[in-house]
């Protein structure tokens, strides 16, 4: 009986080997490597099972099946390793091969991002006025009443406050998102003593209602000159030096007579192509009130100045054709990527 048995085993024994020999050819991956450890070697697998039968047999036929059956195993577990090796290989070289770059393939142009129009023109702008002296600095979109109309000319009850509709920050009386960029004029001022020389470009704000040529949202550039001996014929002639120098040949400018509390006398100008019936007033300037100079504890016996402040919009809506000032903020990809 017991003999029957052992001969049972090894037969057994015999047909797992032939069986699993033949899956060991036929393996062809890791994977499957793995999937015959399990059902041959593992610790549920047909030799663990065979092995487990061991546990019947009389003992001086254990240690014989037993020993036949380990060698049986270390044979399977060296064949897999030496599959598994070649696989892992194989393996390697195609993930490599897969993960490969060309370093000598040809470069493929990318689409690249640019500036905004209005950066553009700013930048162009402020490029010119370096080039005429004069220094780039910037001032806060939020500002008090003080820098944005007082310290202006403009007391709280000034009739002129009505022309900048203003935006004012919910639980702050004195803050409101600044007109113009004229505050910064203060600032500066307030901060150094002449010769002061500096252009401030920024965005600025007002309640006013949207149309072709107004927007809530604008940028200015604000132009200060302050130094001993400046006239009205020095702010002509900077003016007409960058609209030349901005605009080209083909467009003129003329001088229009205006009112601002902070300039005495004040002036606008109107730009057009030339032989075009239409004029676009661009900007607003002036020589710096006495006022505003003593405001800042400059004699104005000694000082005088010119300033003026640009729209950069307008600006740029007559050099490049552009109707309607709104389209600047409606980001159609088709417009941005004209300039
Ligand atoms: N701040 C004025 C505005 O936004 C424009 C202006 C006029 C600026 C005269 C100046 C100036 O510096 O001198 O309407």
């Amino acid at each position: 009986m017991a003999t029957m048995q052992l001969d049972g085993l090894l037969q057994k024994a015999k047909e797992l080997e032939q069986q699993a020999l033949q899956e060991l050819q036929a393996l062809s991956n890791t994977k499957l490597c793995e999937e015959f450890r399990i059902k041959y070697l593992g610790r549920k697998g047909q030799l663990a099972q065979l092995l487990d039968a061991l546990k019947v047999l009389p003992p001086q036929e254990r240690a014989a099946a037993g020993r036949a059956l380990n060698l049986l195993k270390e044979m399977l577990t060296a064949e897999l390793e030496r599959r598994m090796v070649e696989f892992a290989r194989l393996e390697e070289e195609a993930r490599l091969r897969a993960e490969a770059l060309d370093v000598t393939l040809p470069g493929r142009p990318q689409k690249l991002g640019s500036l905004h129009l209005i950066t553009q023109v700013t930048k162009e702008l402020e490029d010119i006025f370096v080039r005429l002296g004069f220094e780039v600095v910037t001032g806060p979109e939020v500002e008090t009443d003080y820098y944005n109309f007082e310290a202006l000319n403009m007391p709280k009850d000034h009739p002129a406050r009505d022309e900048w509709d203003s935006f004012y920050i919910e639980g702050f009386e004195d803050l409101l998102l600044r007109t113009h960029t004229s505050p910064v004029q203060i600032r500066v001022m307030q901060e150094r003593r002449p010769p002061v020389k500096v252009v401030v470009p920024g965005k600025c704000f007002r309640r006013d209602a949207t149309d072709a040529t107004h927007s809530p949202v604008f940028h200015q550039i604000e132009m200060l000159w302050v130094d001993k001996g400046i006239t009205l014929a020095h702010l002509k002639g900077t003016i007409l030096a960058f609209i030349e120098e901005f605009f080209g040949k083909n467009f003129e400018a003329r001088f229009v007579g205006d009112y601002f509390p902070f300039t005495e006398p004040s002036l606008q100008v109107h730009v057009r192509r030339k032989g075009s019936p239409r004029w676009l007033e661009i900007l607003g300037a002036g020589m710096v009130d006495p006022a505003v100079l003593q405001e800042v504890d400059y004699d104005p016996e000694e000082y005088t100045g010119f300033a003026f402040g640009l729209g950069v919009e307008r600006m740029a809506m007559l050099k490049y054709g552009v109707d309607d000032i709104r389209t600047f903020y409606q980001n159609d990809i088709r417009f941005i990527e004209t300039f």
